[in-house]
């Protein structure tokens, strides 16, 4: 499959800044003693913050270009879908999915695998542009033209599939490109 963040992936960090960690870590409710993933990682650019802040962090993704630059920043970077995860069960205390849901080509398969490998008790974010918003259409045009395949779902229907899993869920605010959604597995 043709890899668009091939071309990206040198300048990905510079384009888009360093995350506001200490947002992301109000939200995840860090520091945290276990691990963390980083699921459609990417270069590592959030996962690269939050490594003071967890046992462990880990970045998921499948571009080899892009994890490539996550392993220059020395994280530990595995080559994975978020569909199908060579993970086992319960195993991250937190996850975060920025800005990547809309790439991911089966997102009910993709969130049912989210919610197997965290752990009870524990927290999933996911930040996501919001379908809702007219300038989200206007972006999902541009990224429809370059062959991307994005496919935008609102906040409530990313609550819902969360939902009929079991989790919690909350729009935790508006963020630069659409959503917060915040999500937590009942405790053992
Ligand atoms: C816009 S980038 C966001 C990277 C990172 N989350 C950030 O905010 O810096 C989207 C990422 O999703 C990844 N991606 C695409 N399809 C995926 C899938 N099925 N599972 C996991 N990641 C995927 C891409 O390779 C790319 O690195």
């Amino acid at each position: 499959m043709f890899d668009h963040f091939r071309y990206l992936a040198p300048f990905y960090d510079r384009l888009l800044g360093p995350p506001d960690a200490d947002r992301l870590a109000r939200i995840l409710k860090l520091p945290v003693a276990g691990r963390i993933l980083d699921s459609g990682g990417g270069t590592g650019r959030l996962t690269r913050a939050l490594r003071p802040l967890a046992g462990q962090v880990v970045v998921a993704d499948p571009s080899a270009h892009m994890l490539a630059r996550a392993r220059g920043k020395r994280l530990a970077a595995v080559a994975a879908r978020s569909e199908r995860l060579p993970f086992a069960g319960a195993c991250f205390e937190r996850i975060l999915v920025v800005d990547a849901l809309h790439h991911f080509g089966d997102q009910h398969a993709a969130l049912a695998e989210l919610v197997r490998v965290l752990a009870p008790g524990g927290r999933l974010l996911i930040e996501e542009f919001d379908a809702n918003r007219a300038a989200v259409r206007l972006i999902a045009l541009a990224e429809k033209a370059v062959g991307m395949g994005s496919r935008f779902l609102r906040p409530q229907e990313i609550c819902e599939i969360l939902n009929a899993h079991g989790l919690a869920t909350q729009v935790h605010g508006r963020s630069r490109i659409g959503a917060w959604i915040v999500a937590d597995k009942p405790g053992p």
